[in-house]
């Protein structure tokens, strides 16, 4: 967030730890990350990597490894004179996450680091690994004391931890324990790329630094607040991880509650990351419990079965490899949720996300009140549309508002236009990637864009009593939807009954 404090920021000498380097994040997001950030000179002047894995590897092997990675994934073409200096630095260990032994052997690599530099250096650890390994690591550096290196200094060891965080609330609580008896709260980073991407931190610079919107952002003038994020794939060969987890875990306790959170907080004091997440926390704090069964739940989910998606034919979620038959996962989820303060009484918050849908899009749709339809909106020649703000996170990265404008002719006809602006075409292509801002910004130890411990954890007791309520009831309320459409009806009647409907996907003329 603090771009211009983070870029000209100098952070010590670092040790960049990845644990589950030879994994798929490694390869496609974070070497060509640390890479990028390199020729941008953004690194810091003395830079190592060292690169942990069960399976032993050669220092030569992985640097190669990496190349290939980064000549695939990256968003720029190899320097070679960059790569050159940068691959000195990069290093294998390998070594058990679940071996106290590999982690003493690791500080002794770390140690002669540091002697070769002959300054103190800060370790950034980067757990990278499936999630059933983050506590045993978490623990390791713990024992190891790496954890608390230069602890009180400038130097003080930091920890990103990947997704998942949690699978429900009781996880979360104790993964956030296991997290806070060996570190302090400055010291982790829990990440969600979504919070990396130019379009979501954008959001918050449009939010607050245009008079404009801050007047209307709010239960006077704003009808009902959509966020979609929708995806077009189906499950592919992550069947097995996907049928564990479901959309709700998947995409609505982490990507989707954190555009709510940004969309709904309010003005922080400061651009500080404590000021901007206690807003994010009390937003989420004010959400209302949510009625889960009745005429008036609010809540939808849904599975998809074979379609159409892009004129080709999709197979349904049962039938896709490693999903048990009896599977009851859910790969649509809808949730209408209601924000019990000043600025948002009475206005519903609708959230989806799926898989299989008609389209990928990430979108945040604000929906404002129609004005009196006293001029116009009483005849069926004025359609009188709300006018919508969409802030599109990807694809097409940008903003559009929607206004009502007469028609040329000599009739008078309204038909809502757009104001457009597009990323790519006011800034060019070849922005930086989420990993590059996220990766920088802890280098800096800049938690802005970064989760916070009892931020999981208010979203997580937001969401585990749908999940506990779904469990129960096994298939029943499972709604079926085809492949390409945008899921089931129910969710649609989720809006209508509340006299709204999804923006998102609607050919909006
Ligand atoms: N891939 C993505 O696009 C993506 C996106 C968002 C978040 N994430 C999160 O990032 C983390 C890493 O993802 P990934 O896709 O890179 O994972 P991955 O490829 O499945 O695993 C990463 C590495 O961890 C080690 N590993 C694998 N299974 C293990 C097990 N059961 N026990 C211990 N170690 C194991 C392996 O390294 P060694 O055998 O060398 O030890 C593997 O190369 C995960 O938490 C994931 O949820 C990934």
């Amino acid at each position: 967030m603090n771009k211009e404090t983070t870029q000209q920021s100098n952070p010590p000498p670092t040790i960049l730890v990845i644990f589950g380097a030879s994994g798929d994040l490694t390869a496609r997001k974070l070497a060509p990350a640390i890479f990028n950030l390199s020729q941008d000179d953004l690194l810091p002047a003395n830079c190592f990597l060292i690169g942990v894995g069960r399976t032993p590897m050669e220092d030569e092997s992985f640097r190669k490894y990496l190349k290939e990675a980064l000549t695939k994934h990256s968003r720029r073409e190899i320097d070679q004179e960059n790569w050159n200096a940068l691959e000195q630095n990069i290093f294998f260990h390998g070594g058990g996450y679940h071996e106290i032994d590999s982690f003493r052997l690791l500080e002794e690599k770390i140690l002669n680091l540091e002697k070769e530099l002959g300054k103190p250096s800060q370790c950034l650890f980067y757990i990278s690994t499936p999630p059933g390994v983050f506590e045993p690591i978490l623990e390791n550096l713990g024992e190891s004391g790496l954890a608390k290196r230069h602890y009180g200094t400038e130097y003080a060891s930091k920890v990103i931890i990947e997704k998942p965080f949690g699978k429900d609330l009781q996880s979360a609580r104790k993964l956030n324990l296991v997290i806070n008896q060996r570190f302090d709260e400055s010291q982790v980073f829990r990440i969600d790329h979504y919070l990396g991407k130019e379009t979501v931190q954008s959001l918050l610079v449009q939010r607050f630094s245009n008079s404009l919107f801050e007047p209307v952002w709010n239960r006077n003038y704003v009808s009902c607040v959509q966020i979609t994020v929708s995806e077009e794939l189906g499950v592919g060969k992550r069947g097995g991880y996907y049928d564990k987890n479901g959309a709700l875990r998947d995409m609505i306790q982490n990507h989707v509650m954190q555009l709510l959170a940004l969309t709904s907080m309010e003005p922080p004091s400061s651009l500080n990351p404590e000021a901007i997440r206690d807003e994010k926390v009390k937003a989420l704090k004010a959400i209302k419990p949510l009625s889960l069964k009745g005429e008036n739940a609010e809540v939808v989910r849904g599975v998809y079965t074979e379609g159409l998606v892009s004129g080709e034919k999709a197979i349904g979620y049962l039938n896709e490899e490693g999903i048990p038959e009896d599977s009851f996962t859910e790969t649509y989820a809808a949730l209408c949720l209601h924000i019990e303060n000043w600025r948002w009484k009475g206005v519903p918050f609708y959230l989806r996300s799926g898989k299989r849908l008609t389209g990928k899009a990430s979108e945040i749709v604000v929906q404002f009140k129609r004005p009196p339809g006293i001029l116009f909106g009483q005849d069926e020649r004025f359609s009188l549309a709300p006018n919508l703000l969409v802030i599109r996170i990807q694809p097409n990265e940008g903003v559009t508002l929607y206004l009502n404008s007469k028609t040329p002719g000599l009739e008078t006809k309204l038909q809502p236009i757009q104001l457009s602006f597009g990323y790519e075409t006011t800034f060019g292509s070849n922005t930086p990637e989420a990993y590059e801002r996220l990766i920088l910004d802890a280098l800096n130890g800049d938690g802005t864009l970064f989760i916070r411990g009892d931020e999981a954890e208010i979203s997580w007791g937001l969401l585990s009593p749908i999940l506990d309520y779904w469990n129960e009831q096994e298939s029943i309320g499972l709604e079926s939807y085809s492949a390409g459409t945008w899921g089931p009806v129910e969710a649609d009647k989720l809006l209508l009954a509340r006299g709204h409907e999804w923006i998102t996907g609607k050919d909006y003329k």
